[in-house]
Parts: C-alpha cells; sequence; structure tokens
C-alpha cells in the first residue's frame, strides 16, 4: 500500500516549493498536477481552441495526451510527446489554466492518471482539489494557504528576481481573479477538506512549513 500526502491551497502559497523539498526528504514522489491542467492548457492554446465551445473543447482534448516522467527526481511534463515543462509558465498560460481547469471534461482527463499514480507509489501531491475529489483517502492532507498580500509579495519578488518587469498591483488583482474562479467553479472547486490541516504560511519560513509537513507525516506512517 502507498502512502499518500494531498497538499491543496490557493496560488501562490508555496505549494510547490514546499511540496518538492518534503517529497525530497520523505523519498516521496512529488507530484505537481498544476503543470498537468498547464500542459492540457498550452495544447488548447496551440490549437486555438474556443474552450466555451462543448464540442470542439472535446476534439481537441482528443488530440492531446499528457505524460510525466521523472529525470533525476524532477518531474517533467509532456504534451503529446513534447517536454513543455518550461513552457507553461507563461502568463498567458496561467490565465488559460485558469478558465480550461474549471471544465468537468479536462478535469475528468486528468483524474484517472492522477489516481493512478497515487496508487503505485508513495506520492506527495500538489493541487486545489487533491484531498477533496482525487485522493479522499489521502493519509495527510494539508491545506496550505497565506495572506492574498503576502501571495502577491512573494510572487512580485520572484518576478523581479527573473529580470521581468511587474506591477504589484496587477500581480494582486491576477490573484484575487485566480483565486475567485478556482473557488468558485462548480466543478471541483478549491476548499479546503474537512480532515484537511490548515497551514498559514505568512509568517513562516520555507523550512518551518517543511519540517511541519515532515513531523506530520512522520506520525502518521
Ligand atoms: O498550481 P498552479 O498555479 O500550477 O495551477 C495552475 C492552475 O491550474 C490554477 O488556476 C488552478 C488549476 N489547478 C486545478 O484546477 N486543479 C489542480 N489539481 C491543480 C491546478
Amino acid at each position: 500500500m502507498s502512502f499518500n500526502i494531498a497538499i491543496d491551497g490557493p496560488a501562490g502559497a508555496g505549494k510547490s516549493t514546499i511540496a518538492k523539498l518534503a517529497a525530497k526528504k520523505l523519498s516521496f514522489i512529488y507530484v505537481d498536477t498544476g503543470a498537468m491542467y498547464r500542459a492540457i492548457a498550452l495544447g488548447l492554446l496551440r490549437k486555438n481552441t474556443d474552450i466555451e465551445n462543448e464540442e470542439a473543447l472535446q476534439s481537441a482534448l482528443d488530440t492531446i495526451e499528457v505524460g510525466i516522467r521523472y529525470e533525476e527526481g524532477e518531474q517533467h511534463v509532456y504534451l503529446n510527446g513534447e517536454d513543455v515543462s518550461s513552457l507553461i509558465r507563461t502568463e498567458q498560460v496561467s490565465d488559460m489554466t485558469s478558465r480550461s481547469s474549471a471544465k468537468p471534461r479536462v478535469r475528468a482527463k486528468l483524474t484517472r492518471l492522477q489516481r493512478e499514480l497515487a496508487a503505485r507509489e508513495n506520492v506527495l501531491m500538489d493541487g486545489r482539489d487533491i484531498g477533496t475529489e482525487i485522493l479522499p483517502d489521502a493519509d495527510l492532507k494539508i491545506y496550505l494557504t497565506a495572506s492574498a498580500g503576502t501571495r502577491a509579495r512573494r510572487r512580485y519578488q520572484e518576478q523581479i528576481e527573473k529580470g521581468m518587469a511587474c506591477s504589484l498591483e496587477e500581480i494582486a488583482k491576477d490573484i484575487r481573479e485566480r483565486d475567485y474562479r478556482d473557488m468558485h467553479r462548480e466543478t471541483a472547486p478549491l476548499r479546503q477538506a474537512e480532515d484537511a490541516i490548515r497551514i498559514d504560511s505568512s509568517d513562516m519560513t520555507i523550512e518551518e512549513v517543511v519540517s511541519e509537513i515532515i513531523k506530520l507525516a512522520c506520525f502518521r506512517m
């Protein structure tokens, strides 16, 4: 039997950085489900798909294949055999992902893949609906959050460090809009599972959050 940890929470709470570090310490496989949704969104953008048209969406999805592989412990995401790991981090893809991931057809496509992985391996899976929909029986569920202001400042800092021009106000607006869409969509909205442990990382360092998660995991293993 595999041991599964679900980490859900809003964009910018530090999920992927924290989940990656915690998975490494536990020797678990880190599954970034957001990257899978992003790969589908990139496929839809490339095909110029009108995602509001159900038929057009389905026929595009029928030609999109998403896969993940691990290379030196890092997750790489593939779109129809092409490694798109570095192409899926643009604002255009983020925006399309937030819209397309609300579509039940898109979610259905990834649900099976994610459950199969968790059944086979000890995983630490991060996303929005892992504890509520994908792995309702996960051994440990974390809801990782931070205030909207903190998340906007972190994202701003990241962009500045990458040498990208940006405005804190625009990032904050974007975060608020994405939160709203993720939390209010009909299918698999972002919410805290009843049995999830809430960690607010606003005033915590990455190391503090990681060690809290390791402590909780070790307690249950
Ligand atoms: O975690 P991220 O920023 O890479 O996620 C990108 C988008 O995908 C975000 O708008 C929420 C969506 N997503 C989702 O709906 N379900 C998941 N399990 C993971 C991400």
